[in-house]
């Protein structure tokens, strides 16, 4: 079908590599690329925050001072703008009161930051002349503009021909807010429209607006976007994923392949690829080396990437970890901050165990990199994961995978059948200990056939994760939001709600 191209704004709270707490900005650093490559203009819009650096990524200004339509006044907003390598276009939001901080995350006024980036980026395509086919909206930070869409903007002209796509990574963080923030946000006039399940009495929650007004509606992975459906995932709103399940679609996160690539990656010991996987072993004795850990080739050393939350099935290695550690023969290396309570755990694990356990705990790009390199196994044990982009990039990186059979866990690892010399990793199905364990064990017992476990590495290695596959999936999930755009409530429905 010859189409024409579209004109999409993202807008998000991270993307690599300018902040980054997760895969959220992994999956803003490297789709967008994708797309553009599909010959579509896509620009993504996020802060200014204080620790991105104008002088390092060219940041130079594009609008001069705005005001913003904020809390029944106006607060003001800059725009500066860089071009990435694919000629991607990011803008950011520059306001020293939101966004001069140290963090990303975390502060009391989350809610006003995050409306302010929203309501400016719109403000800013006026200014740009650029009117969006697509609003693309990730998480909860951005979920308030398809309610704006169609509230406050719906008779505005400039916007008449967008549809809106909000793309949840994690229905875990919701954005629930007092109601003050309708009025912040300029909503509390329609709040009658949106259905009483959406929050309890005197919250808002964003999440749930997004769900209920986006035209079109996914989730990173297939069976995340099936699990969502049901009680035990859906966070409280598996009802209203029901209810627009024909709005739902779940598309597979990729990876970037120019960054995750061991043939050319600048911060691993030796280079290898599928063809040759041998020099993979100078990174594993360098990593062991790095952990301060015995330098033995046998000894099978199993990597962990992670936030240290609930999610990431932390306490389920907790329940198993002094059995294991007593009766099998191998290392760990784990990489990632969090809970203090799991911050404390895993102190006490390396510090019982120091020739087995060591524990970064700090977030490092490079260190990752070499982590995914030097390991043989990869483990993930999720209690729910969205899609999980490590399980991939250890694939990529000859690191097999253990993973609980959840959300994309489910979708990108094979179970290892050793007698037909299919499959990329290791499975399990319950959310408990002993599942763990037996996985483990039969993942390390095959460690020891070195030739089969050469094979299984090679496919996993030769797997595709790439963006192309799904890139395209989201050019159809755009052109399906812009034909079945969600119709605007009328006018009148409002105006005789009192108050
Ligand atoms: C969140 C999810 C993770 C997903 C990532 C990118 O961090 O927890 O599963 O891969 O977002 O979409």
């Amino acid at each position: 079908m010859n189409e024409r191209p579209l004109r999409v704004l993202m807008l998000a709270a991270e993307m690599v590599p300018f902040a980054k707490t997760g895969g959220l900005a992994d999956v803003l650093g490297a789709l967008p690329k994708a797309l553009r490559g599909l010959g579509h203009d896509v620009r993504v819009c996020l802060p200014r925050y204080g620790f991105i650096d104008k002088t390092r990524f060219g940041l130079r200004r594009v609008l001069e001072p705005f005001p913003v339509p904020m809390n029944s006044g106006t607060e003001v907003a800059e725009i500066l703008m860089t071009e990435l390598d694919r000629g991607v276009i990011v803008y950011f939001v520059e306001n020293a009161k939101f966004y001069d901080r140290e963090g990303i995350y975390m502060y009391p006024d989350d809610a006003d930051r995050f409306i302010f980036l929203c309501r400016a980026g719109l403000e800013m395509l006026r200014r740009l002349a650029w009117p969006p086919d697509i609003i693309h909206c990730h998480d909860w930070h951005t979920a308030l503009v398809p309610n704006w869409l169609v509230t406050i903007y719906r008779d505005d002209p400039f916007f008449a021909g967008t549809a809106t796509v909000y793309t949840v990574h994690n229905l875990a963080y919701q954005g629930v807010f007092g109601h003050r923030v309708l009025e912040i946000a300029g909503l509390a006039r329609y709040e009658f429209e949106a259905p009483a399940g959406l929050a309890p009495k005197h919250q808002i929650n964003f999440m749930g607006r997004g769900l209920f007004y986006a035209d079109v509606i996914n989730t990173v992975s297939p069976t995340y976007a099936s699990e969502i459906l049901t009680p035990e995932y859906g966070e409280g709103f598996d009802w209203l994923l029901r209810e627009r399940r024909d709005r739902l679609y779940g598309i597979l996160n990729g990876i970037d392949y120019e960054v995750f690539n061991p043939a050319t990656d600048p911060h691993i010991a030796a280079h290898y690829s599928a063809a040759d996987p041998t020099p993979k072993r100078i990174d594993k004795e360098a990593l062991q080396a790095e952990a301060g850990l015995p330098v033995t080739a046998e000894t099978p050393l199993i990597g962990m990437i992670a936030r240290l939350s609930d999610q990431k099935g932390f306490d389920l290695l907790a329940q198993i970890a002094d059995p294991l550690l007593q009766n099998l023969e191998f290392q760990l290396v784990v990489l990632g901050t969090g809970d203090e309570h799991y911050h404390r755990l895993l102190s006490d694990l390396q510090r019982r165990y120091p020739t087995r356990v060591k524990v970064f705990l700090t977030f490092n790009a490079p260190l990752a990199q070499r982590i995914y390199a030097g390991t043989d196994m990869f483990l993930m044990p999720s209690r729910f994961e969205p899609c999980g982009l490590g399980q991939m990039i250890a694939m990529r990186y000859g690191s097999v995978p253990i993973v609980r059979r959840t959300g994309g866990l489910a979708d990108t690892v094979q179970e290892y059948k050793p007698e037909c010399g299919t499959g990329t990793g290791f499975t399990f199905g319950p959310y408990d200990g002993l599942a763990l364990l037996t996985a483990l064990v039969k993942a390390l017992a095959n460690y020891a056939h070195r030739e089969a476990w050469g094979a299984l590495l090679r496919r996993g290695m030769s797997m595709d994760f790439s963006w192309q596959a799904s890139a395209e999936k989201y050019i159809d999930l755009y052109r399906r939001a812009l034909a079945g755009r969600r119709q605007p409530v009328a006018p009148a429905e409002f105006d005789e709600v009192p108050g």
